[in-house]
């Protein structure tokens, strides 16, 4: 078992990282929860339908009452989170329940939010079961949900007492979640660790294989990576952008492939265009696209997308503004150095996306 600390202002809190779920006791122990805090168990239907019988055996073992909500993100809304308080109301939730979140980012990030509000605040531990909320979602701190069509935009930060990682969740995941989930493990490693690139380079078909050790290995340096650097502006107000990195181009792509690609691949289409444009502008050794071209190919993760319409394509990255906008990026001057709010040009976008991806 891997252990993490997330530094936050006035403490921290733990993420252990694991291969199964049993050692989850003895973290509540760790984390002094007691048996009399009574504890609620929040899950989606897909992965309550996956994992009832152990869910099941968990209620009878510590008392808790379950509820579950249908899965997806277009169930991340208001309804689900007024259903969750109602059914924290009608089981006398107190402000020393603890809710459980299992499942993945959508679940983390309704269940923290309802954590983060109910009673004007109770405690939440965090189990997540994708390798998205894994890797990303699970730390940081940021909850929320989406309303009147805009992604997370009624929010809150709230962190949990601890988060608990078991890799053994990865198996039942579908392969397109997993898949795409490896583009923010590339982030990580572009934006902050090389040596975590290399791993992932010489280490691929074990993490396609997902084997525990690779697994525990890309989490725990993912989540080392993201947590030093929200350690230091934990409001996000500036140095977490970097954590943005392909993601003003990805989101674009995200909408424009009308669901087929997933996050995660749009992101990773969007840093290759985002390190293209490092290229012109910041000067980046130009190497480094190649490189992470052939890592995104024994990854499996994808390298083209075609553009059918740029005017569309550029709306959908900036829809408010006006064309002679410029639009903020994250770039690289250099591997593992990115640099913030570098404004460009939108032709200079254009020029990027048809000199990578396209
Ligand atoms: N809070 C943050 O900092 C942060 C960061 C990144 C993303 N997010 C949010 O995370 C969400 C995306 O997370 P996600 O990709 O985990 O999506 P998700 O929670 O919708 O999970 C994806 C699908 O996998 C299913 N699933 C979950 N665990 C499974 C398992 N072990 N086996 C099989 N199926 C399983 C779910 O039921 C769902 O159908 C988005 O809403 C995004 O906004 C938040
Ligand atoms: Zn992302």
């Amino acid at each position: 078992m891997k252990e993490l600390s997330v530094k936050l202002k006035d403490g921290e809190y733990k993420v252990y990282i694991t291969s199964s779920m049993d050692r989850f006791s003895q973290a509540l122990i760790e984390n002094k929860i007691k048996d009399k805090d009574s504890m609620f168990i929040i899950t989606d239907d897909k992965v309550y339908s996956i994992y009832k019988d152990s869910i099941e055996k968990f209620k009878k073992q510590y008392n808790v009452k379950e509820y579950c909500f249908k899965e997806g993100e277009e169930n991340k809304n208001i309804n689900t989170v007024q259903g969750i308080y109602s059914f924290l109301i009608e089981n006398n939730a107190n402000r020393n329940s603890i809710l459980i979140a299992l499942g993945g980012g959508v679940v983390g990030d309704i269940v923290g939010f309802v954590a983060s509000t109910y009673m004007r605040g109770i405690r939440y531990i965090n189990i997540p079961t994708t390798l998205l909320s894994q890797v990303d979602s699970s730390v940081g701190g940021k909850v929320g949900y989406n309303y009147n069509g805009v992604k997370n935009i009624i929010g809150n930060f709230h962190y949990p007492e601890f988060v608990y990682i078991s890799t053994n969740f990865l198996k039942t995941l579908e392969e397109k979640e997993f898949q795409g989930a490896l583009g923010e493990v590339v982030k990580y490693a572009l934006i902050r660790d090389s040596n975590f690139l290399n791993f992932l380079n010489e280490n691929y078909k074990g993490i396609l294989e997902k084997e525990t050790d690779k697994m525990i290995h890309i989490i725990k340096s993912s989540l080392k990576a993201k947590s030093e650097i929200i350690k230091d502006d934990l409001n996000d107000r500036g140095i977490r952008n970097v954590l943005n990195f392909g993601h003003t181009v990805g989101h674009a792509i995200e909408i424009n492939s009308g669901g087929k690609l997933t996050h995660g691949e749009a992101v990773a289409l969007g840093m290759l265009t985002s390190i293209k444009l490092s290229e012109n502008i910041c000067k980046l050794r130009r190497d480094l696209y190649g490189n992470i071209v052939n890592l995104y190919e024994k990854l499996r993760l994808p390298t083209k997308y075609k553009v059918d319409n740029y005017t569309l394509f550029m709306y959908a990255i900036n829809h408010d503004k006006k064309n002679d906008d410029k639009i903020r990026f994250v770039l690289l001057e250099d591997l593992n150095k990115p640099k913030v709010k570098v404004e460009i040009n939108k032709k200079d976008i254009i020029n990027a996306l048809k000199n990578s991806i396209s």
